[in-house]
């Protein structure tokens, strides 16, 4: 072993040795900082809510399908002003957050047989690809690679052209689910998250969003974007203001085919995108509440779902307390006074702390969320490594030497296609979770681990093989 290798094992051995006394960091975790939490907002709210027979006996009741009344027709105020489009709450169906949403999207108009293939943006959102995959899509999410702008529109028409032109000779498919009344099944559908994405931090922009609603017009297919970052963007540096400029408001995809009109072939008004939105970054992700705003076709097809039939719009007495937050307009402060800033603070010291200790070994890192522009926004940083090693290694390293947990890029692989789009050389860190102090300490602390797998990298390499024949060992047993 060389002087400094020995040296360098020597410091592992002195890194695992103190990992005990370490506190754990975790910027894997993609949660608001309990400092951001509204809980005095809530309990206010609450309490108005349940003195008051008036509004307490309807939030306790199964609310009507498309959600509470009040809070759809304060969101389309609301979103209404904040995007410049005439407020509609006829196209606002209120939901369970923006998971449970996607789950009932899927229900209502997708098909296992009609619908051939979900196109995922990738990286993607990893917990997105078991709701597709319970939907009946397990081995058909197909990964569709971003470039600078975002979603490469060039590569996924080629994609769907080439699964268009394989299928085509196959006998017609009939739908599995058949007819159903103020419902469509649409034949693909396309998954984004075009604002601040998790986990790239990027924002598509406005030239690639329209060509990505032509394209779904093309070829039949329902954009989803999950929306849930878009009220928390930043000037990178210099203050905020409640005003924010155009590139804080890019039209969303569900704006961009209202302002197209429909198609000649879409009778109904169905359209081809939606807006995912979510109360889980703006209030909390214990208030389960989110919503989809689409066109009035849509959202009644939406509210049609057997679980709203049966039960009502999801979390009825969280929407009513939202509302009364909505309408006071002490929900739009707080976000103003206490989340932007805060994240914004965040995402400096974060940067910060990568530049000094992360940037040294050559780590890409996106600047701005929209590409030429001087802002950033939602909860992730995406680096880059070009140290020749695996991220997935470093990430065990992180737990094991320095009680630190990163999400290495290959967690962001779309399942089920890995291998078209690979970022075994990516890590997202959340900088939303951890106390301030904790976001530079865990970045210092990975920046000693990549300089520790600088100095020997072989020894990191052989650790994570015998991890990997461990647990092949333990499979092989069990
Ligand atoms: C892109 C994206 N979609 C959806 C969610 C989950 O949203 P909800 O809490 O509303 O279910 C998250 C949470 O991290 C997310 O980042």
């Amino acid at each position: 072993m060389s002087a400094s290798a020995s040296a360098s094992a020597s410091a592992a051995a002195d890194a695992t040795a103190t990992n005990a006394t370490k506190k754990t960091i975790n910027l894997l975790r993609g949660w608001p900082s309990p400092a951001l939490l509204p809980a005095g907002l809530l309990s206010g709210a609450a309490q108005r809510l349940l003195a008051d027979p008036a509004v307490y006996v309807p939030a306790l009741q199964y609310g009507p399908d498309a959600g509470y009344q009040p809070l759809r027709e304060g969101l389309a105020r609301w979103l209404g002003r904040h995007y410049g489009v005439t407020p509609d709450a006829g196209r606002i169906c209120i939901t369970g957050g923006a998971s449970q949403s996607v789950a009932c999207v899927l229900q209502s108009f997708t098909d296992p047989v009609a619908t051939r293939a979900v196109w995922v943006v990738a990286p993607c959102y990893h917990l997105m690809c078991p709701i597709l995959e319970d939907a009946g899509f397990a081995g058909r999410l197909r990964a569709t690679p971003e470039d600078e702008e975002g979603m490469d529109l060039d590569a996924l028409e080629r994609k769907i052209r080439d699964l268009e032109e394989r299928e085509k000779d196959l006998p017609p498919t009939e739908s599995f689910k058949g007819d159903r009344p103020g419902r469509k099944l649409y034949r693909h559908v396309i998954y984004v998250v075009a604002t601040c994405s998790n986990p790239s931090g990027k924002t598509m922009s406005l030239r690639r969003r329209e060509g990505l609603v032509r394209l779904a017009r093309k070829y039949d297919a329902l954009i989803i974007s999950d929306d849930v970052y878009d009220f928390l963007q930043w000037p990178i540096s210099g203050a905020l203001t409640p005003e924010r400029p155009p590139e804080m408001r890019v039209p969303r995809l569900c704006d961009i085919d209202l302002a197209m009109g429909f198609e000649e072939g879409d009778t109904e008004g169905f359209g081809n995108a939606i807006s995912n939105g979510s109360f889980s970054k703006i209030a909390g992700p214990g208030v389960r509440t989110g919503w989809v705003e689409a066109s009035p076709a849509f959202v009644k097809g939406l509210s049609m779902t057997g679980s709203s039939r049966s039960g009502g719009a999801p979390s009825q007495m969280s929407a009513a307390i939202l509302s009364d937050l909505v309408h006071s307009g002490e929900l739009e402060k707080h976000i103003e006074t206490a989340v932007r800033p805060g994240l914004q603070r965040r995402h400096r010291i974060a940067m910060d702390a990568i530049h000094r200790y992360i940037a040294p070994f050559g780590a890409l890192v996106r600047e701005s969320s929209l590409l030429r522009s001087h802002t950033y926004g939602g909860y992730f940083i995406w680096l880059t490594l070009d140290m020749g090693i695996q991220t997935k290694v470093i990430a065990e390293a992180a737990l094991e030497e320095e009680n630190l947990i990163i999400g290495s890029g290959d967690m962001f692989e779309v399942h089920g296609d890995e291998a078209s789009a690979k970022f075994d050389s990516a890590i997202r860190l959340c900088f939303a979770w951890e106390p301030e102090e904790d976001l530079v300490e865990g970045i210092r602390r990975l920046g000693d681990l990549l300089h520790r797998t600088q100095q020997d990298k072989g020894r990191y390499e052989a650790q994570a093989s015998r991890r990997e024949q461990d647990k092949d060992y333990v499979n092989a047993i069990k």
